[in-house]
């Protein structure tokens, strides 16, 4: 099939590059020159793995292309994909704009019939309005049938998500339109689950809240083992055993971030006040995030009274592993508030660096590696669970540091290990351990 897809950002490209390798003719649009122009010489805009390889390989092949006009990219497209950036409005509104631009750009373009699929996260009723914007501003007398098509993927494994899906969530008002995004997808060999627009547009806020419903869950429960003498890692696992409940995403740690659940969760509650409910239970998930992120920060106060004139290293900066991105990542509010406290921050990230300079405070020293970090530290907070800093020894703490503090964000030390190493080790949900002396 013939596909537009609108933004080659995250959501976009992914899609454009996957829909490509499954024998999709794809033109992927972007208004940004520069950004077009490094894609056509197979240099991907964002860090993911898989994802350069497969750009290059379907912009050889000739099934995928990358272009500034949209002309260029509507002339006889049978599909134009939706995926332009939702961003957070000061009041935690999705913020419209791009989507309703678009929606222009596709109806002045259209040569004939198409179905435009949004990917990006909108509002319920949002691809109501998507159509009758394309309505409006038609050029040509071409049929046009919008459809909800949510994305669920995760960063840093985007590709093989798309290729592994749970599923596919086609939402039309349409028959016809449906049939015609379920075709288009088939090749990908994942479960479809068609419904109705409105319906599709709300799985996605609703599964994004819920997941991050459960991570607020884990974290409380984790606060609480801590108090009571009880190891979150055990409870999870126990808990995780039921089928009902689940074993995914009852990791405890120092909170979500990213692009799509600080976002989402906000959006959601928003959404709900238009209509009149208070989302209480949601709003509780994001309270428990917010303290959540502070924690180690609280954990070290308790420990030293004042954190005022030490050194901490922050191991990890990204808001989850394998990925650069920065995005509501738990770092930047750790190392505003330790500064705030008088505290000098080291900050270390094996691909997050440049972006981290752009939003932890100027005084952040960065160093090449986690070892010089923790060496010029007098405190060490894992920040994120890079496989790099996971491989890093209790002895390696040892030998670097005076008095090897440690506080560990994401659990990443067995309790049982650090027993035998002459370390003060504090994680989540789960005893200290405390060797020093
Ligand atoms: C998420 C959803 O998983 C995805 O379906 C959606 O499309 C976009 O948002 P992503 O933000 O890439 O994806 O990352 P994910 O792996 O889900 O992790 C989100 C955050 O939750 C991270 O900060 C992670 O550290 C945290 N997390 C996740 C936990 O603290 N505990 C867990 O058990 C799982």
């Amino acid at each position: 099939m013939q596909i537009a897809v609108v933004g080659t950002g995250y959501v976009g490209l992914v899609t454009g590059v996957c829909l490509s390798d499954i024998g999709h003719n794809v033109t992927c649009v972007d208004i940004d020159e520069s950004k077009v122009e490094r894609m056509k010489q197979g240099i991907s805009p964002i860090f993911e793995p898989g994802l350069e390889e497969l750009m290059v390989k379907n912009y050889k092949a000739g099934r995928l292309n990358f272009t500034t006009k949209h002309a260029e990219a509507f002339n006889n497209a049978q599909v134009a994909y939706i995926a332009v950036g939702t961003p957070q409005r000061e009041d935690g509104t999705a913020d419209l704009r791009f989507i309703e631009q678009v929606a222009k750009d596709i109806a002045q373009n259209l040569q004939n019939d198409a179905v435009v699929v949004t990917k990006s996260t909108v509002p319920v009723g949002t691809n109501e309005r998507v159509k009758s914007i394309i309505l409006e501003y038609l050029a040509k007398d071409v049929n046009v049938e919008v459809v909800s098509n949510p994305e669920f993927l995760r960063e840093g494994s985007a590709v093989s998500d798309t290729f592994n899906g749970d599923r596919i969530v086609i939402g039309a008002d349409s028959e016809q339109a449906a049939a015609i995004i379920e075709e288009l997808n088939k090749p990908f060999g994942i479960p479809i689950y068609k419904t109705d627009i409105r319906s599709a547009e709300m799985i996605k806020y609703a599964s994004n809240a819920f997941l991050a419903t459960k991570i607020s869950f884990i974290n409380e429960i984790s606060n609480l083992c801590e108090k009571l003498g009880a190891n979150v890692s055990d409870v999870a696992k126990g808990m995780g055993m039921d089928d009902r409940i689940g074993n995914k995403f009852l990791q405890a740690g120092i909170g979500y971030g990213g692009s799509c659940f600080p976002k989402d969760t906000n959006a959601l509650v928003q959404i709900a006040s238009f209509v009149e409910h208070e989302f209480n239970l949601l709003k509780s998930v994001i309270q428990v995030n917010n303290e959540q992120q502070r924690l180690l920060l609280k954990k070290a106060k308790e420990r030293f009274g004042s954190l005022e004139g030490k050194t901490v290293a922050l191991l990890g900066l990204a808001f989850k592993p394998n990925t650069d991105d920065m995005r509501e990542a738990a770092s930047i509010t750790l190392a505003h508030e330790l500064v705030q406290e008088g505290a000098k921050v080291v900050g270390y990230d094996p691909i997050a660096m440049d972006n981290a300079k752009k939003l932890l405070p100027g005084e952040t020293i960065y160093t090449n590696s986690a070892e010089e970090a923790v060496k010029m530290a007098d405190v060490v907070f894992i920040v994120t669970e890079w496989d790099e800093i996971k491989s890093i020894k209790f002895d390696d703490y040892v030998n670097w540091l005076e008095v090897p503090v440690i506080f560990d964000g994401r659990n990443c030390y067995d309790l049982e290990e650090a027993t035998k190493y002459k370390v003060e080790y504090h994680s989540i949900g789960r005893k200290s351990i405390k060797n020093l002396s």
